[in-house]
């Protein structure tokens, strides 16, 4: 049985795509939190911030995080707000792996300008202001994403080193 596995990082790292590489490699389930609340509530992402608001939306995102820290062999995309909510980083920390997929802010913007995922922190940039809107948000939040056990550069990232890490933590 192993501890759950989280991955943590800014919007459009690749935490999702990343984290269903690892899950295969690991013999585990991939979650990823947004889709779970997107299950659970029936609504977009997009839909819950328009409709219930942000504060809402971190109450879920908390609720469905306290539930997989107890769970084994799982391998957790989070949303990239996650880490920097109550005292969610030291949650993930205790209870399982946190890995921070960490991206150059000019690599954040292009991948989410061209992403489909509907992001509502960023939906009204233009193509000019999110880098730099990136640049200054990332900054805040590396605080949190910092306090993990690993820290993992994302433009380069091989799912086979990735994977030693995991193993040698563990
Ligand atoms: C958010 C990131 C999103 C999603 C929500 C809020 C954030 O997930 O949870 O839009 O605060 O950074 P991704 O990191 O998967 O885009």
């Amino acid at each position: 049985m192993s501890k759950p596995i989280f991955l943590i990082g800014y919007m459009g790292c690749g935490k999702s795509s990343v984290g269903k590489k690892l899950a295969v490699r690991l013999k585990s389930e991939f979650i990823d939190i947004d889709t779970s609340i997107e299950k659970m509530t029936g609504k977009s992402i997009a839909q819950i911030f328009e409709e219930d608001g942000e504060d809402q939306f971190r109450q879920l995102e908390r609720s469905i995080l306290v539930s997989l820290c107890s769970r084994s062999n799982i391998v957790v995309a989070t949303g990239g707000g996650a880490p920097c909510f109550f005292d969610n980083m030291l949650l993930m920390k205790r209870s399982g792996i946190t890995i921070y997929l960490k991206m150059h802010p000019d690599s954040l913007a292009s991948r989410i300008l061209a992403s489909d995922t509907e992001r509502p922190l960023v939906k009204r940039l233009s193509k000019e202001e999110m880098p730099v809107y990136i640049a200054q948000h990332l900054r805040e939040r590396e605080v949190f994403y910092n306090k993990a056990q690993i820290i993992i550069k994302g433009e380069s990232l091989k799912i086979d080193d990735l994977e030693h890490l995991v193993l040698n933590s563990r």
